[in-house]
This record gives C-alpha cells, sequence and structure tokens, in this order.
C-alpha cells in the first residue's frame, strides 16, 4: 500500500551474481541507440556492477537501413572503448569480456549466414532479434541454415514480440527447434509494459529461459537496474531458477568467424 512514497532505491544490490555476465547490452557508445558516450557507459557499468555482473559482451544492433553496422568497425570501437575506459581509471565496473551484436534477422542476414559474419557472444552463440512488427518469412529455414553452420542461436527477449503474445504454440515451435531463449530482467518488472512482464515470467517457468540480459541502453535503463535488483519478485526469481549466462564464458574463448 502507498508504494509510491516509498523512496526509490539509490543503488543497486547484487541480485543478479549468480549470472556472472552480461550477454546484451548497447554500452559501445555512439553506434546504435544505445549509450550517446564513454561517461554514459561507465554510468550504466558502475550500476550493473552492483548489480552483480561481473562481465559484460557489448551486443550493438546490426540492422538495416537503420543501424548499418559492420563487424571490422565495432572491433576497432571496441578496442578503443577499453584502452578510453582503462585511461580514465574507471574503477567499480564490469570486465569487458567482448563485442558481439545483436543481429536483426532482416534482408541482410542471409548474406551473412552465407559468409560467416558474425561476431559471437562467447562459444558458438549468436544472439539474434527480430522485428518487434511483424514475423519473419520463413524463419524455419534460417534457422536450419544457422544450425547447419553450427550456431548455437539465441534469441534476445522473445516476451517482447506482440505477434508471440497470445500464443506460446510459436514460441514452443521455437524450443523445438533448439533456439535459446533470453529474456530481459527489465521486463521482469514492467519495463516494458504489462503483457511483455506477464511472458517473461510464464516462460521461466516453464523451463524455456536459459539467459537473462539487461539489454542495457541508458541511465533510464539503468535506474530500472535498480529497481530489479530490489524486486522481490525478481530476486526470489533468482534463488528459484539457474541460468546459462556464466557457461558461455566458460565454453572456448569468444571468437570472431571470417570477417
Ligand atoms: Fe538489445
Amino acid at each position: 500500500m502507498f508504494d509510491f512514497l516509498k523512496p526509490k532505491p539509490k543503488t543497486a544490490i547484487p541480485t543478479f551474481a549468480p549470472l556472472g555476465i552480461d550477454i546484451h547490452c548497447h554500452l559501445l557508445p555512439g553506434v546504435d541507440d544505445g549509450s550517446k558516450s564513454n561517461e554514459e557507459s561507465v554510468a550504466c557499468m558502475k550500476v550493473m556492477r552492483d548489480a552483480g555482473f561481473e562481465g559484460i559482451v557489448c551486443t550493438p544492433h546490426y540492422q538495416y537501413p537503420r543501424f548499418p553496422n559492420e563487424e571490422p568497425d565495432i572491433l576497432r570501437r571496441f578496442d578503443n572503448l577499453k584502452l578510453d575506459l582503462a585511461s580514465i581509471n574507471a574503477p567499480g565496473i564490469p570486465q569487458l569480456k567482448g563485442v558481439a551484436g545483436e543481429y536483426r534477422v532482416d534482408s541482410g542476414f542471409a548474406r551473412r549466414i552465407q559468409q560467416n559474419q558474425f561476431l559471437l557472444v562467447g562459444g558458438n552463440y549468436l544472439l539474434t532479434e527480430f522485428s518487434l512488427h511483424q514475423q519473419v518469412i520463413g524463419l524455419d529455414q534460417v534457422m536450419f541454415d544457422l544450425q547447419m553452420k553450427n550456431y548455437e542461436v539465441i534469441l534476445a527477449h522473445p516476451e517482447r514480440y506482440p505477434y508471440y503474445s497470445s500464443s506460446s504454440s510459436k514460441l514452443q515451435h521455437l524450443k523445438d527447434m533448439g533456439v535459446y531463449f533470453q529474456v530481459n530482467i527489465l521486463s521482469l518488472i514492467g519495463f516494458y509494459g504489462e503483457g511483455p512482464k506477464h511472458k517473461a515470467f510464464e516462460m521461466i517457468e516453464k523451463g524455456w529461459v536459459e539467459f537473462l540480459g539487461t539489454d542495457m541502453h541508458n541511465t533510464l535503463y539503468a535506474q530500472a537496474l535498480i529497481d530489479a535488483t530490489h524486486d522481490r519478485k525478481v530476486i526470489k526469481l533468482m534463488e528459484k531458477h539457474t541460468f546459462l549466462n556464466s557457461q558461455v564464458q566458460n565454453q572456448q574463448p569468444l571468437k570472431t568467424n571470417k570477417i
């Protein structure tokens, strides 16, 4: 009762320490709709460290034509970010474990499969996303082609696609095809609305969710992450369920396929 009268928590607690690393965030500055500067990235990273993450993998969007990122440029920017952070001596941030991508399955995706043009979050794990507005045409073939090349496909935030909201059979079909699911932590506190929140809990309870991610973009998300670390339902969920985030790290070193 009178929740709005309670003061907002100012700092995070390490609720997400069991995850170890975050495999989904947009903290490589200036390349997509995520962080705009090193300072903003550092502010977000400090919150993530307080929330329990010891390491992060940066996963900028690759999406035509909105974010026409290409891997060589992203790798160069990532190296620069690491140098910058070392030179400004930013204490209390997670380790930068690597840079990968959140690859939109769009018109440019077939070319990427053909040329193995992906940066992976670890091992053979490839983080993908779909349009929020329309289903991918020919998705089964895309997944088959990826699996033929031994990619372990992770779908980012399946709880957020409205065309999967009313029925679980399409999501069940993806699980049957061997697709891993990564739910956004912020979905669990209703950051994207009640529908994704409900779906996120439902899928985790079904045992369909292998990974949690922050999908951190900016300090607004960081503030929401602080709230999530104090949320009783989220704390309970973290006590009850195990996720595979740290296993991505323990596999082969992060690798780059042919670029
Ligand atoms: Fe994302």
